[in-house]
């Protein structure tokens, strides 16, 4: 939780300006999860299977999407994805999220896919697949520039790439995606936070060290041409 609040800490300091959307190219796919999940990418999603890549770009035969009870599901199926080394005849993604506490995350990625990629039989039904966290506050969508990759834990033959997410799968407001919290975002916002506390701190303590350095040592009784520090001691 920590880093939500830190988060907020530099979102509350830095403008909100850095939010905002860079992409501005139409290769863009959108897909309206039943108005429920949103779910943007810079360029279509791309399916490897055994070294063969699939661009998933055909518009989808469905997206739907359902939220209840804090937990929000997409499920997308594309139908014949071809390239010249290969066809499949379904794929078929599902995403979960899941809301808790003040912020929301992915927690389950599945795909099953049939077909032929590179002379070779595909036929995978529900399989999970693992990769980068998605996760943002309550209210906002996740954004990440870079490619995420998603893969089964134990098969190297299938990889799903991302680039360019933006999603959001819960509290959609006005019909369009709330504020983005950026993978990469956080870090150099966090870091601005951290480099701006330091200077303050670095200021307030060399200030507290010139008042230090400023005050005078009581030297009324040093000069050696005054008259001598005399102490009766009788009485
Ligand atoms: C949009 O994408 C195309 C192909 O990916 C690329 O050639 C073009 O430079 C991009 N335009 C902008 C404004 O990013
Ligand atoms: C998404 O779909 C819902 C209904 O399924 C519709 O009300 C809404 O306007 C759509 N939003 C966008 C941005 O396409
Ligand atoms: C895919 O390519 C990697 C290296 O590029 C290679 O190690 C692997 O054996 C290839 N897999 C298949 C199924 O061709
Ligand atoms: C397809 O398979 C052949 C042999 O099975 C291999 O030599 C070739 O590199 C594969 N193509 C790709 C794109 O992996
Ligand atoms: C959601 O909660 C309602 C009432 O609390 C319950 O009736 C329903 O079965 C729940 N749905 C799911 C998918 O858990
Ligand atoms: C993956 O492989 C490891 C070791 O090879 C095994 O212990 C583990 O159970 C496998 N996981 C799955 C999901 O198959």
């Amino acid at each position: 939780m920590d880093k939500f609040f830190l988060f907020f800490l530099a979102y509350l300091i830095t403008c909100p300006k850095a939010f905002a959307d860079d992409a501005s190219n139409d290769t863009r796919i959108f897909y309206n999860g039943t108005g429920e999940v949103f779910f943007k990418a810079q360029e279509p999603l791309v399916l490897k299977l055994n070294n063969v890549s699939f661009v998933l770009d055909k518009d989808p035969e469905s997206a739907e999407g359902t939220s209840e009870n804090g937990t929000s599901t997409l499920t997308l199926k594309f139908k014949d994805i071809s390239n010249e080394a290969g066809q499949l005849s379904s794929v078929d993604l599902v995403m979960s999220f899941s809301e808790s506490m003040g912020y929301w995350k992915m927690s389950k990625g599945m795909i099953s896919v049939k077909g032929t990629a590179n002379g070779t039989q595909i036929d995978n039904t529900d399989v999970a697949i693992h990769g980068q966290k998605i996760e943002a506050p309550r209210r906002f969508s996740y954004h990440c520039s870079r490619v995420l990759s998603y893969k089964p834990v134990n098969d190297t033959n299938l990889v799903l790439l991302i680039k360019g997410i933006q999603v959001q799968p819960f509290e959609i407001t006005d019909d369009r995606f709330g504020r983005s919290y950026d993978c990469q975002g956080f870090f150099s916002i966090a870091l601005l936070t951290a480099i701006f506390l330091a200077i303050l701190i670095g200021a307030l303590l060399g200030w507290g060290i010139s008042m230090l350095m400023s005050v005078n040592a009581p030297d009324r009784f040093d000069d050696p041409k005054g008259k001598p520090l005399v102490v009766n001691a009788l009485e």
